[in-house]
C-alpha cells in the first residue's frame, strides 16, 4: 500500500525540528571535532563517489533524517512503485518508468499483464529503425541517405532526449539530431533552414499526440516536406512515439511507423521509452541500451541499499532538510562538465513538475513546504554569473557539484583546472572566510588599518553552504543512466515524503485552456473587453500592432 502520513506528525519530524533548534551544524567544527568525517559521510559506488559530508549534519541529524524515511514508509513505497501498484492514484495509473529498463527475468504485472514482452517489442523496433537509419538502408523519398533527424516534442518529449543527445555527443553516430520544442515559429524555421526534405526524418514525440506546440509544428514540418515530397512520401519521413495511436494514424502516419509506449510511462520519466528513439540514433541502439543498463544498475541499488548509504534516498533526505528545516527555497545542480549543459533544465521538468505540490495525498492542503525551486548551469560558467550570491548572498543554497574524473578529450590541462575549481568552490562554500581571517588577508597586503577596517566586512564569506559532490568515473551511457536515475528516485523519495502526489502535473492545464480561448479570440481580431484590463490592454495592443 502507498503510505499517506503528513512528515509533520511523525517522531522523526519533531526530533529533527528539537535538534535544529539545539544546534548551529558549523561545517568548520564539524570537520574539526571528526576526522573521519568524510569516511563516515561518503558513499563508494563501482564507478562514482558520493561525498556528503559537506552537509550541515552530524551523526546524530543522520540518524534521525533515516527514521523520518523509515516512519514515511519509503521502503513500502519503493515496493509500491515497482511492483506495478497505481500509485499515481489522481490519474489511475501505475508508475514504471523502471519497467523500461529492467533486464531481468522477472515479470511485472499491469492490470494482470506481463508488461516486459511489449516493452521488448518496442525496444526491437528501436534498434531495427535506427540501425536502419544509422547503416543508410533506409532511404529518403528520392533514394538518398537521412542524414539528419528533427525530433519534435516538449516537455517530456523532448527536455530528456535533448539532455541526453548532448551529454553524449562524444558516442555521436553521422547522423545530426535536432530538437524542435518551442510553438515559436522562429525554433522550427531556423531548424529547417538549414535541412533538406530529401534526407530529413521528423520524429513526432508527443505522449497524448495533443499537445498544442507538438501538433503545430509537426504540421508546420509536414506542409514544408510536401512542398518537395508526396503524399506517399510522407512514410518514409515522419514516425511518431506515442500512446495515442488513433490520433497518430489520424495525423497520416502509418502504424508501422509508431513507436509505442504507455500511460505507466510519465512524460518527464520517459527518455527510456520510445520517447528515447532520437538517443538512439544520435548515438546508436547499443549506448541507448547501455544508458538503460545504467539506470537499472541504480534501480537496484536504490531498492536493496540500506538507507544509510543508499544515494539517491541520503539526497532526497539531505534535500528535505535544507527545504523544511533550514527554510531553503531553492537547489542548485551544478556539473562541472559541459556535456552536461542542460542537465540543470532537465531536472526543473523533472522535479519541480513532480513535486511541485500543495495538495497531500489525503487530499488536504499542506502545511509545510514541498519542493525547491532547481536551477543551475555547469561550472565554471556559473562561477563568472551567480556564485557570487551563493557566497555572501542572504539565502542558503544548497548544491550538487557533479564532476568526471576522466574526459573524453585530453586537452592540455583543462580537466585539472575544471576539477581544481570543483573542489575549491565546494571547499569555499563549506569553510568561507571569516572575519579574523579576512582582516589577516588585508593586512598582510598591506593595506592601512583604517582601510582594513573600511573593507573587512566586505570579504567575509559567510561559508557554511551545504553542498553533494558527486565525482564519477567517466561520462558514459552506462553512468549517465546512472546518473539520471538517482535523481528520479530521489524526486520520488521526496514526494513520498512530503505526502504528495509526484507523478500527475494538473498545475500545467489552466494556461493550456486559458490559451485555447485566447488564440480563437486573437484569431478573430477583434477589439477584446472580455478579460481583465491588463490582459485585454495586452492583447488589443498585440492586434494593433501585429
Ligand atoms: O507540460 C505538461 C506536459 O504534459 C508534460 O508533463 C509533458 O512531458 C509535456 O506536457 C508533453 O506532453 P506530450 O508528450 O503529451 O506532448
Amino acid at each position: 500500500m502507498f503510505p499517506k502520513i503528513n512528515p509533520t506528525q511523525t517522531k522523526a519530524w519533531q526530533d529533527l525540528n528539537d535538534y535544529f533548534a539545539q544546534n548551529d551544524f558549523e561545517l568548520r567544527s564539524l570537520f574539526q571535532n571528526n576526522p573521519k568525517r568524510f569516511d563516515q559521510f561518503s558513499v563508494k559506488r563501482e564507478n562514482y563517489l558520493f561525498d556528503f559530508s559537506k552537509n550541515l549534519i552530524d551523526e546524530k541529524t543522520f540518524e534521525l533524517l533515516q527514521n523520518l524515511a523509515v516512519e514515511c514508509k519509503v521502503k513500502e513505497a519503493i515496493s509500491a512503485m515497482f511492483s506495478g501498484e497505481k500509485i499515481n492514484e489522481t490519474e489511475g495509473r501505475a508508475v514504471l518508468h523502471t519497467a523500461l529498463r529492467d533486464f531481468s527475468n522477472q515479470p511485472i504485472l499491469v492490470d494482470g499483464e506481463n508488461i516486459k514482452p511489449k516493452i521488448r517489442k518496442v525496444l526491437d523496433q528501436m534498434k531495427s529503425f535506427s540501425e536502419s537509419i544509422i547503416s543508410g538502408e533506409h532511404t529518403g523519398f528520392t533514394g538518398k541517405v537521412i542524414t539528419d533527424v528533427v525530433n519534435i516534442g516538449i516537455g517530456g518529449s523532448d527536455l530528456g532526449p535533448v539532455m541526453v543527445v548532448s551529454a553524449l555527443k562524444h558516442f555521436k553516430t553521422r547522423l545530426n539530431v535536432h530538437f524542435v520544442s518551442n510553438v515559436d515559429g522562429n525554433h522550427i524555421a531556423e531548424t529547417l533552414k538549414t535541412l533538406n526534405p530529401e534526407t530529413t526524418l521528423f520524429i513526432i514525440a508527443s505522449k497524448t499526440f495533443t499537445t498544442q506546440e507538438t501538433m503545430t509544428n509537426a504540421e508546420s514540418a509536414k506542409s514544408w516536406f510536401l512542398k518537395r515530397g508526396k503524399r506517399e512520401d510522407v512514410a518514409k519521413h515522419f514516425v511518431a512515439l506515442s500512446t495515442n495511436i488513433q490520433s497518430v494514424k489520424s495525423f497520416g502516419i502509418a502504424e508501422a511507423n509508431i513507436f509505442e509506449f504507455w500511460d505507466w510511462v510519465g512524460g518527464r520519466y520517459s527518455l527510456w521509452s520510445a520517447i528515447g528513439l532520437s538517443i538512439s540514433l544520435a548515438v546508436g541502439f547499443e549506448n541507448f541500451e547501455q544508458l538503460l543498463k545504467g539506470a537499472h544498475e541504480t534501480d537496484n541499488h536504490f531498492q536493496n541499499a540500506d538507507f544509510k548509504e543508499n544515494v539517491p534516498v541520503l539526497m532526497a533526505l539531505l534535500g528535505i532538510w535544507y527545504r523544511n528545516f533550514f527554510d531553503a527555497p531553492t537547489y542548485a545542480i551544478l556539473p562541472y562538465s559541459q556535456y552536461l549543459d542542460r542537465f540543470a533544465a532537465y531536472l526543473q521538468q523533472g522535479d519541480m513538475e513532480s513535486n511541485g505540490k500543495c495538495v497531500d495525498r489525503n487530499g488536504e492542503f499542506v502545511q509545510y513546504e514541498t519542493g525547491p525551486i532547481i536551477w543551475g548551469e555547469p561550472g565554471t560558467n556559473g562561477q563568472h554569473a551567480f556564485y557570487q550570491l551563493i557566497h555572501q548572498g542572504t539565502e542558503l543554497i544548497p548544491a550538487d557539484f557533479i564532476a568526471y574524473v576522466k574526459s573524453p578529450n585530453q586537452v592540455s590541462d583543462h580537466q585539472e583546472k575544471l576539477l581544481a575549481n570543483f573542489f575549491a568552490q565546494t571547499e569555499a562554500l563549506a569553510f568561507g572566510k571569516t572575519e579574523e581571517e579576512a582582516r589577516e588577508e588585508l593586512l598582510q597586503s598591506g593595506q592601512p588599518e583604517e582601510e582594513v577596517e573600511r573593507l573587512v566586512n566586505f570579504k567575509v564569506f559567510h561559508g557554511n553552504t551545504p553542498t553533494n559532490s558527486l565525482l564519477i568515473n567517466e561520462l558514459t551511457p552506462f553512468s549517465l543512466g546512472q546518473l539520471i536515475a538517482l535523481y528520479e528516485h530521489k524526486i520520488f523519495v521526496q514526494g513520498v515524503i512530503w505526502n504528495i502526489f509526484s507523478f500527475d502535473q494538473f498545475g500545467v492545464e489552466l494556461g493550456k485552456v486559458l490559451a485555447g480561448k485566447i488564440l480563437k479570440e486573437l484569431e478573430i481580431s477583434e477589439k477584446v473587453s472580455a478579460h481583465d484590463s491588463s490582459t485585454n490592454g495586452l492583447m488589443n495592443y498585440f492586434l494593433q500592432k501585429k
